[in-house]
């Protein structure tokens, strides 16, 4: 089977009230621990890739492990460009056989985001390829630019029709207080997330499959590990699950995990190390890392997407 856009999986999603995960790949077993998670609950993926992992492994290995997943499990899997910044990455993702690219106008004025969004969806279109755009702008880390609080904005309900009409974008990330990293509330904040701007979007654009970035929930189970085996992340908080489980029944067809798979991956790694000092082959330490994504990925699709069986 060949990679898939994420046209017919966000449509299924939207009418079955599920969402599909979207998680952020950079190597070998990263997409073999998500890909045989998903294969064993016969879920459908979309695995994205940001630019830095782009200069991390490079396009090509990473379109070839993607190709190797598709051909070892037989999944319907979309291939997505994460935060693209400008036309010419999403432009490369495209000539280079990604299925899906996301341009990230949201740092631009609504008008700006409007231009850069259009002449993507313009390019990607003739190629066979879905946009997703963004309005509203997440705190936290991206690819080494980190957005304070006091400059995030939630998406503003009164702009998405319009952003939608004027660019053709096939799906919409709106902020509503996710945030990128594992350290998305402060010790003692309460988790919240604004589910009367995601309402009101829903409501202006009915059908329509929405987006959401910065939806790790930071697994306890993990950072205990990490912090138990040398690591100092004492104040990682992420978004509780029952939150995302609701986002997924409503319009939200697309869950972006990032910060989970890394937390898991360095869980497994330190562990393994702590037990076994002596040891320097890295399929030693790196087998328990994939098992954790595995069992993360697994928990995901059945407890919070709700994806299983729809593959
Ligand atoms: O949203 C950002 C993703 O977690 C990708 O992170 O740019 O460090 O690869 P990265
Ligand atoms: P997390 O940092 O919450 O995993 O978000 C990932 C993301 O949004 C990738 O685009
Ligand atoms: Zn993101």
């Amino acid at each position: 089977m060949p990679l898939v856009t994420s046209k017919e999986m966000f449509q299924k999603a939207y009418e079955g009230g599920y969402a599909i995960g979207a998680f952020n790949v950079n190597n070998m077993e990263i997409i073999q621990g998500i890909t045989e998670a998903a294969k064993e609950v016969n879920a459908p993926l979309i695995l994205q890739v940001s630019a830095g992992a782009r200069k991390y492994a490079k396009h090509t290995y990473l379109m070839k492990l993607v190709e190797a997943a598709i051909e070892d499990t037989g999944l319907p899997i979309c291939l997505h460009l994460d935060h693209g910044e400008n036309f010419d990455i999403c432009k490369a993702c495209i000539d280079g056989g990604f299925t899906s690219v996301m341009i990230d106008g949201s740092h631009h004025s609504f008008e700006k985001n409007i231009e850069v969004t259009r002449q993507v969806v313009e390019y990607a279109h003739a190629h066979g390829v879905v946009v997703e755009g963004e309005l509203g702008r997440l705190a936290g880390v991206e690819d080494d630019v980190n957005v304070s609080a006091e400059d995030s904005s939630y998406t503003d309900p009164e702009q998405v029709e319009e952003f939608v009409k004027a660019t053709g974008v096939d799906s919409l990330a709106i902020a509503i207080g996710t945030s990128h990293g594992a350290f998305k509330f402060k010790p003692g904040q309460k988790p919240q997330l604004r589910f009367d701007i995601l309402d009101e979007v829903s409501r202006r654009l009915p059908g329509f499959p929405i987006v959401l970035h910065g939806a790790s929930s930071v697994i306890p189970e993990y950072v205990n590990l990490i912090n138990a085996n040398g690591g100092a992340l004492e104040d990682a908080i992420g978004i509780p699950e029952d939150m995302l489980r609701q986002a997924a029944r409503l319009s939200v067809c697309k869950i972006n995990i990032d910060s989970d798979l890394r937390l898991a991956m360095t869980a497994g790694v330190r562990s393994y190390l702590t037990a076994n000092p002596a040891h320097f082959d890295p399929r030693q330490y790196l087998k328990p890392g994939r098992e954790l994504i595995h069992e993360l990925v697994k928990n995901k699709i059945v407890n919070v997407l709700g994806s299983d069986g729809k593959a």
